[in-house]
């Protein structure tokens, strides 16, 4: 699909909502970014503090809900591709954000599947959630989503909308491309400040799309929004109808060196103040991690977030979705056991470098790292880069 990357980039630009109009430091004002500040220094900073005071009890800070697995794209990565399962039911749904309250949880992120396979039940689930006060993050391949959508999602109160883009024209095995979702994403960011909600770009980087990770950074940053990237790992669990296995596009030897650049770029720019999700302790550790030089790392999985699935059921991470291991669920609580977690990651870790409980890990390390991860919400990196 792809061929010459840069003309095609520059024909992008919008005519609708120039990036132009936008201040890269200071993209929607002082109110937006007060409100962002506050409102993640509610919902992650103050239960991660609770959190402390509790050591022995199971508080995570970070939950993602799986409401369906469905999806509309077929990323050949994904093991979710393609599925046609019922999802969660509303019931179920609004019982898990009950229990995760209950709990001192206060961060909801969707997960699936596709969470835009079903506009209607996101709307009123986010709305429900956000009037208990949770910060509801909101992944989604875009390809759903329209203006009146945005308006509606953006009424209901979501905190954080990432979009999952790999690519500018896509690529074979790689449909998530920016070309594919123009107007909306540019309706989306013109809409943030209305509604105060932040909109990331989610990359995850493959063997194909390499380029585009330099040109959909370059993007971001024009257009005011952060970033968040992925090294594009093979599943730590084997699918046995997972058919695109062969063809995941993962980082081969044939790309070690390209990526190994493409991630010194990024640490460059992370530097100069490009708005990243990504740590830099990250960046660099993608740098060991596709030299297979990854040792066993502390991941919090099953212990500071969690996931939970259609049924209701607890996992440590998505990782693990398809584990047989009883976790627990919303009715009878969860039933992680820590010491036998910390066994079991010795041997998945060095073959998974997760990056929301990376940055878990690292954004709790201390107070001074949990208060410059809330100043990332405020979109300043006002406590200096990760
Ligand atoms: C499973 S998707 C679900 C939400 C939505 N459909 C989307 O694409 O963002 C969530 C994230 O997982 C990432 N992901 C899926 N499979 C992956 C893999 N094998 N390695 C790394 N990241 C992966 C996707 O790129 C996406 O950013
Ligand atoms: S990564 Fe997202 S868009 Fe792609 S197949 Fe998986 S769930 Fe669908
Ligand atoms: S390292 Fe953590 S996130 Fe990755 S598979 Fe193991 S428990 Fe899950």
């Amino acid at each position: 699909m792809a061929t010459s990357q840069t003309s095609r980039f520059s024909d992008y630009r919008s005519k609708r909502y120039p990036p132009a109009q936008r201040s890269q430091t200071d993209p929607h004002g002082k109110g937006y970014q007060l409100k962002n500040f506050s409102r993640a220094y509610r919902s992650w900073l103050l239960p991660y503090i609770k959190s402390r005071f509790r050591p022995g009890a199971f508080r995570p800070i970070l939950s993602f809900l799986f409401t369906d697995i469905n999806c509309n794209l077929n990323c050949h990565y994904c093991y979710s591709k393609g599925k046609k399962v019922p999802g969660m039911t509303m019931e179920t749904a609004k019982d898990a954000v009950d229990w995760l309250q209950s709990v001192g949880c206060k961060v909801l992120a969707y997960m699936g599947g596709e969470p835009l396979v079903r506009k209607a039940f996101i709307i009123e689930l986010t709305r429900y959630a956000e009037e208990k006060g949770f910060f509801v993050y909101l992944p989604t391949n875009g390809i759903l989503m329209d203006e009146a959508f945005i308006d509606e999602i953006g009424k209901a109160g979501v905190a954080a909308v990432n979009l999952a883009v790999d690519a500018v024209d896509g690529y074979k095995g790689i449909p998530k491309a920016l070309c594919r979702i123009k107007s909306n994403f540019e309706y989306l960011v013109q809409q943030e400040k209305k509604y105060g909600y932040l909109t990331f770009f989610n990359i995850n980087i493959t063997q194909k799309n390499i380029e585009d990770v330099k040109v959909l950074t370059e993007k971001a940053h024009e257009y005011g929004i952060a970033t968040d990237y992925h090294i594009n790992e093979p599943p730590i669990i084997k699918y046995d109808n997972y058919e695109d296995f062969q063809d995941g596009a993962w980082i081969t030897e044939k790309e070690v060196q390209a990526v190994d650049e493409v991630i010194d770029w990024l640490i460059e720019k992370n530097q100069q103040g490009y708005t990243m999700v990504n740590s830099l302790d990250h960046l660099r550790a993608m740098k060991r991690f596709i030299h297979h030089q990854w040792p066993p790392w502390s991941c919090r999985a099953g212990e500071l977030s969690m996931i939970i699935r259609l049924d209701g059921s607890f996992a440590p991470c998505f990782e693990l979705y398809g584990a047989e291991e009883n976790w627990g669920n919303i009715y009878d609580g969860p039933k992680f056991d820590s010491l036998k977690l910390r066994h079991q990651k010795k041997a998945c870790s060095p073959h998974c470098l997760s990056t929301c409980n990376f940055q878990v890990n690292h954004y709790t390390r201390g107070m001074l790292y949990s208060l410059q991860w809330v100043a990332k919400h405020a979109y300043g990196s006002f406590l200096g880069t990760s």
